[in-house]
């Protein structure tokens, strides 16, 4: 469904969108799903426009959020945005762990200071502000958590009615959280494949918009900018690896299509990272595809059998987006178990003071791994995405121990 409103005119530098899969065009004048193939559409961009329109030294002076790269992205006029305010996230150089890893050059991107605490605030802001420049009322998004609080935000900020579905065993902290903000939440017993079907099936009887991962082609965009920012924080260069835990993949295409942006521009070379997509033991579709050497991933991966919710998606729709990338930027699919992840959380967050998400401690796992066998050398400067806080996940029983006031404290028996 298209509605009509009456806004400025687009002066953003999209040209159209493409479809990943065969290239046909697309107008840029209404809100796209999938394209007619079925696969994701890209948005394509007049990029000497792009260059001509902006210079790094202008972008420097800039205020610190995601809007900066205004040129790269289809926001069509900066009154059009929905936004929170969407700081540049800091890189964090392991400083007390790179002795023992012997390994000088490891630094973790923490997305978890974005609103709603995930990476998932930069596509959402995108895809809420041009729902709504294009007169949507009605949002639904299936999601492993944070993306319907994401949604939910957004969606709030911007007046609209948000339906957000989501697997009955999402951390409790974010489903209230999203229903905390107005958002109607159902809890489906099944993996956010499952709730993307109930959205995709509803549509034409509820006439939400449909905000499902890759299939609204503004989300990518949103991500893209977690690739501009790192390219700038790093002097317009790029690190030698990039480690991402990698679920539907649109951080790891949006990184990826940021990065050939940049260099048709001339504002990086030609040196890329290796990308890394990092999946869980129990449910790594991504990585059998890539060491099998295909080109898609075949069968959805079954049983799912992890609790790191990010990266639960038995078959992403982005497959062979995520694997070309991979391919082509000489990179590797690497794994690691709930365990891993557990306690490399807990060495992370003992050692540095720095709480990760599992789905980031999932990458510092696989990163220790792959150091120790070789796939990656000691002195490569990497990236490990941390892609939420983890405020939001399970912690451990604390050891504490009950105090009574009324009573002389035994300082002797604290420590
Ligand atoms: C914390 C976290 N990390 C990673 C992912 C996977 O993101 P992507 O779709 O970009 O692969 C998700 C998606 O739900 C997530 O919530």
């Amino acid at each position: 469904m298209t509605v009509t409103t009456s806004h400025p005119p687009d002066t953003s530098h999209v040209s159209h969108l493409e479809c990943s899969a065969t290239g046909e065009r697309y107008e840029n004048d209404r809100l796209h799903g999938l394209s007619r193939a079925g696969a994701p559409l890209l948005v394509r961009y007049d990029l000497s426009a792009v260059a001509a329109a902006v210079t790094k030294a202008e972008l420097a002076a800039r205020a610190p959020d995601m809007w900066r790269y205004r040129e790269f992205l289809p926001l069509p006029h900066d009154r059009a945005r929905v936004s929170l305010g969407e700081p540049m996230t800091p890189l964090i150089r392991l400083t007390g762990l790179e002795a023992e890893l012997g390994a000088p050059k490891v630094y973790v991107k923490d997305e978890g200071r974005l609103p709603t605490g995930s990476f998932k605030a930069r596509g959402l802001a995108l895809a809420v502000s041009l729902a709504k420049h294009h007169g949507r009322t009605r949002l639904a998004v299936p999601t492993a958590g944070n993306a319907g609080a994401a949604a939910a935000a957004y969606g709030a900020r911007a007046g609209m009615e948000v339906f957000v579905f989501t697997p009955a065993d999402t951390p409790e902290v974010t489903v209230r959280e999203i229903a905390f903000h107005g958002a109607r939440v159902f809890l489906v017993n099944g993996l956010v494949n499952d709730c993307a079907k109930i959205v995709r099936d509803g549509s034409d009887r509820m006439g939400w918009h449909d905000l499902s991962t890759l299939e609204e082609p503004y989300r990518l965009e949103g991500k893209k900018t977690m690739g501009l920012e790192l390219a700038e924080q790093l002097g317009w260069s790029l690190p030698d690896v990039i480690y991402y835990p990698t679920g539907g993949g649109t951080g790891f295409i949006g990184m990826w299509k940021a990065f050939d942006e940049l260099q048709a521009i001339g504002w990086i070379d030609s040196h890329r990272p290796r990308m890394v997509a990092v999946q869980a033991t129990g449910c790594h579709p991504i990585v059998r595809a890539a060491e099998a050497g295909l080109d898609h991933v075949p069968e959805p991966w079954a049983p799912v059998e992890s609790q790191v919710h990010g990266i639960r998606v038995p078959k992403p729709l982005g497959d062979r987006l995520i694997l070309a990338v991979i391919k082509a930027s000489g990179g590797f699919g690497s794994i690691a178990s709930d365990a891993a992840a557990e306690a490399a959380r807990r060495e992370v967050i003992e050692r540095e003071g720095l709480h990760l998400a599992p789905e980031g401690a999932l990458c510092y796992a696989a990163y220790r791994a792959d150091l120790a066998a070789g796939r990656v050398r000691p002195g490569d400067h990497v990236v490990l995405f941390n892609t939420a806080t983890g405020l939001k996940s399970p912690m451990p029983e604390a050891a504490a121990t009950t105090l009574d006031a009324s009573a002389p404290i035994d300082y002797g028996a604290l420590s």
